[in-house]
Order: C-alpha cells, then structure tokens, then sequence
C-alpha cells in the first residue's frame, strides 16, 4: 500500500529557522511551502503596516490557498508559517505534524541582529522568551506538538531527526522559567530587550 502523505507546520517565532529547516527538507523529497512568501507574491494581505513592519494578512485567504496547495501536492510537504494555530487544523489525521522551532532566547538575538535589524530583533527575542508561539500552539494542539530546541543543532540535524521520528510530542520548552533561575542570563537578557 502507499505511503500517507506526510505534512509537517513548521512553526516558531521569526527567525527561529524554519524556512532554513524546510531547504534541509527538501533534500528528504518534502516540498517547501513558503508562506510569508506566498502571501507577498499573491497579495493575501490587506494592507502593509508601517507601524509594525508587517503585512496584514488576509488569514481566510491564507487559509483556502494553503489548503489547495497542500491538497494538490502529490508528495511530502512541509508549510512554513510563524503561527500554527492558523493553518495546521486545515489537515486532519495522523499524517501531520505540529512543529515549533525554539531557541534560547540570547542565542536568538546573535543569530538574527543581522537580519532583522535592532527593533525588530527585541521584538523578536521578547516573544520568544515569553514562548508566545508554543503557547499558542499548545492552547490549540495541546499534546500534539512537537517542540525542537534549535538552539545547538545544526539545520541538517534537525531534518534527519524529523526524518526518522525522533522527535516526540509533549516537551513543553519554557525559556522564562529557565531564565528566573539564572539571574546573569536575566540580566543580559534585561540589557538586550531594554538597550
Ligand atoms: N539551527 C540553526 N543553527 C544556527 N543558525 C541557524 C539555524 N537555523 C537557522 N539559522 C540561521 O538563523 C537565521 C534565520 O533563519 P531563517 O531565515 O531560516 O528563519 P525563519 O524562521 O525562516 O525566519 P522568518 O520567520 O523571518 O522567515 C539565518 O541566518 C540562518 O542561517
Ligand atoms: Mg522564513
């Protein structure tokens, strides 16, 4: 019998990795759907917000696009958006997968300074640390979702592992918590957000 058709939502706050994991995935034959990508060159926004740097999404758009793409791809595809809660119910059954990419949140902030620029990096760092995205995640997958610590393993690791399953639903990452137990990661964090 055929294999099911694998969909992976690889979600996480911006800059965490994901669209870096999906081109290592395309190496395991999964389709990369870019959808902060596809919403720019299909216009699934309502407006640009200049306040925010951001487009306004156009979520229902979103949505139904996504939806027809998923449905009409013939292999394994993984769908790279920051928030799963608005796209990974599109799918039902046991061929998804839930994903969170996260990263310590100081590690975070090297990483992306470059790419993002000084705001939107504290933005970035803020929210991360405050686990906005699994949050969210987890109000509407509870157990489902599958969390991976980027922070030390390479791109190339983390698809091999996704590959081979190893990653299990359940792990809850919580860089707050982790962080009032270290004042001096605090305190730089407090520097790096503030500064
Ligand atoms: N596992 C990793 N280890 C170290 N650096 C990484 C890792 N994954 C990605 N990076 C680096 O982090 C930066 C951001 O990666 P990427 O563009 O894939 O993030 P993203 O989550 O797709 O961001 P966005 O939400 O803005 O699309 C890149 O410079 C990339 O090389
Ligand atoms: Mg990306």
């Amino acid at each position: 019998m055929p294999q099911k058709k694998q969909v992976l939502f690889i979600s996480g706050t911006p800059g965490v990795g994901k669209s870096t994991l999906c081109k290592e995935l395309e190496k395991f034959n999964f389709a990369h759907l870019d959808v902060g990508k596809l919403v720019k060159d299909k216009k699934l926004y309502s407006r640009y917000d200049r306040k925010t740097d951001s487009f306004v999404v156009l979520v229902k758009k979103m949505r139904n696009t996504v939806k027809k793409i998923v449905r009409t791809t013939q292999t394994n595809i993984a769908v790279d958006w920051i928030h799963s809660y608005e796209l990974a119910n599109l799918v039902r059954g046991g061929t998804k997968r839930v994903i969170v990419l996260r990263c310590e949140p100081l590690i975070l902030y090297k990483r992306i300074l470059k790419k993002y620029g000084i705001e939107k990096t504290k933005e970035n760092v803020l929210s991360e640390f405050l686990n906005q995205i699994s949050q969210e995640a987890h109000e509407m997958f509870e157990r489902d979702v599958i969390e991976i610590d980027t922070t030390n393993r390479s791109p190339k690791k983390i698809a091999q592992g996704i590959i081979k399953d190893k990653f299990k639903p359940g792990k809850k990452i919580d860089w707050m918590k982790k962080y009032l137990n270290d004042k001096q990661r605090l305190n730089m964090l407090f520097k790096v957000v503030e500064g």
